[in-house]
């Protein structure tokens, strides 16, 4: 039995007619720029062809879900998990059922896993149910990129495996694939190969049209004429559609898409200074970033035995009388004065926490500080807000008591650079880069820099974004200020 569709009107108001029999074992590549109208193309091809053949359509953009009401394609929305889908498919070839596998909304990493994982259901089902069936995959540069891109290894692997097979080794199967793309240099070769009709949309960039002629075995010089068709106008060649080149232009359709041309429309009328404020405010039903609380490390056993061992001997220790408040101001002034002479020193900052006290206790004892020299926990604490190099004289006080205060809940290694980074926000300075963070960590390496910064981002405590320059901004979460943005490699 042979079917033609009508797919449009060729010159001098000849239909176009494509042979299904003959596209089934010969596949489709449709390529076109964005709006040429390829998924308009797709549509007519699918309406017209609803009737005689069972159809799937991978659809990236929930475009062709509007079939389903008037064709009774099922959608499928990429909801379950990996094994749902390939069972789903299973059952669709099963049963013959005609299905849009809408993959809106999901990220491309995501979509390419799903499209690969759906194609492979299809294609692994059991040799009795190898019915006839169209595949469309609509914007399939996605599922078959020429290259590396943004998406894991995996998912590209995956993904351009099944393409591959669809187009390779389809066919056998019954599975024809019909695939679109905006850009066919950007869909990998051995994909776009494999079919045998072609529809050529509207081109503009060179490396296309040379792609195109290559495949149509076309003189560049006729691919040029790609680049002057309208808006549904394809160039059609291939056993399915004519021996020889004819422009087709691609008829009306039952359905409607999405996607489409955008009528221009009067903008609202808005004083200038309002419109920056709708822009640049939050508004009341906008989350503001908020810290969320990792759970705390679970002590171990003997952790806790140790503190409850600490417990006892702190209760049994003899309390020492207060000093009075003088002495304790006088206390403290001497303590920052001695751990400043430290950090002056050349590659202090550096130095193991436990020589930099042993150089701390006896400094204290020349000192005859009142009181002796603080423990080691106590100078942990001050020497990294002094590595920060923050002093308080040089901000706001009360600001940056809040500072202090979130900093004093903070595990004790993190507290030097978050006010480091609070006293950058406070004075609206850029965030400091990657060297001056290490060096208030009490390290040279700005890989540690970076760690420190998404571990405390992971904790809640602040939040890394990059502006469009590509330089850093740090929000503190708990107090709500934002650095201004900095270059991560100054130095
Ligand atoms: N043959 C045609 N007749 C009437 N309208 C058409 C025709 N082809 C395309 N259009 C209209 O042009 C617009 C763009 O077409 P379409 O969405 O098919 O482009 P596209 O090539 O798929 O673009 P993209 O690559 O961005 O998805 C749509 O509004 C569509 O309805
Ligand atoms: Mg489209």
């Amino acid at each position: 039995m042979t079917v033609s569709i009508d797919i449009g009107e060729m010159a001098g108001n000849a239909r176009a007619g494509m042979d299904l029999e003959e596209l089934l074992a010969t596949r489709l590549l449709v390529q076109g720029n964005s709006g040429s109208g390829k998924s308009h193309l797709l549509r007519r091809l699918l309406e017209q062809s609803a009737p005689w053949v069972q159809q799937a359509i991978i659809d990236p953009e929930g475009d062709f879900v509007s079939l389903a009401e008037k064709y009774g394609h099922v959608v499928v929305d990429a909801v379950g998990t990996e094994k749902d889908l390939q069972m789903i498919a299973g059952r669709v070839r099963q049963h013959r059922v005609s299905v849009v596998l809408n993959l809106e909304g999901l990220d491309a990493d995501r979509q390419m896993k799903a499209a690969a994982t759906f194609l492979d259901g299809l294609f692994d089902a059991d040799r009795d149910l190898w019915y006839p069936m169209l595949v469309v995959v609509d914007e399939a540069q996605l599922f078959a990129p020429a290259a590396a891109g943004e998406v894991s290894e995996e998912a590209r692997r995956r993904s351009l495996g099944a393409m591959t097979n669809l187009m390779c080794r389809g066919r056998k199967r019954g599975l024809a694939g019909i695939i679109a793309t905006q850009r066919l240099a950007k869909l990998a070769k051995n994909v776009a190969a494999e079919a045998s009709n072609f529809l050529m949309g509207r081109t503009f960039l060179d490396i296309d049209m040379a792609r195109a002629a290559d495949l149509l075995g076309m003189e560049r010089r006729t691919a040029e004429t790609f680049r002057n068709l309208d808006r549904g106008h394809f160039v059609a060649l291939g056993p399915a559609l004519s021996r020889r080149p004819v422009s087709v232009k691609i008829g009306p359709v039952e359905t409607a898409g999405r996607g489409g041309t955008h009528k221009l429309m009067p903008l609202p009328d808005q004083p200038k200074e309002e419109a920056k404020d709708l822009i640049f405010t939050r508004s009341a039903d906008e989350e503001a970033p908020r810290r969320v609380r990792a759970p705390e490390p679970v002590a171990s056993t003997s952790d806790v035995l140790t503190q409850l061992s600490g417990a006892e001997d702190a209760a049994g220790a003899e309390i020492e009388p207060a000093a009075s408040l003088l002495d304790y101001g006088e206390r403290e002034g001497t303590i920052d004065k001695i751990i400043g002479e430290i950090l002056d020193e050349p590659d202090a900052a550096f130095q193991p926490i436990a020589s930099l006290y042993q150089d701390f206790q006896v400094r204290c004892r020349i000192a005859k500080l009142a009181g002796g020299a603080p423990d080691l926990q106590a100078f942990r604490e001050k020497l990294s807000v002094a590595r920060a190099g923050v002093e308080k004289g040089d901000v706001d006080d009360s600001d940056w008591q809040q500072a202090e205060l979130i900093a004093a809940e903070l595990p004790e290694d993190m507290r030097g650079v978050y006010l480091l980074l609070a006293k950058a926000a406070l004075a609206k300075a850029p965030c400091p880069g990657n060297i001056e963070i290490a060096t208030a960590y009490g390290t040279r390496s700005p890989g540690r820099a970076r760690w420190l910064l998404s571990h405390m981002e992971e904790r809640g405590f602040l939040v890394c974004a990059t502006d469009l320059r590509g330089n850093r901004i740090v929000t503190l979460t708990d107090l709500g200020w934002q650095t201004a943005p900095g270059d991560e490699a100054a130095a």
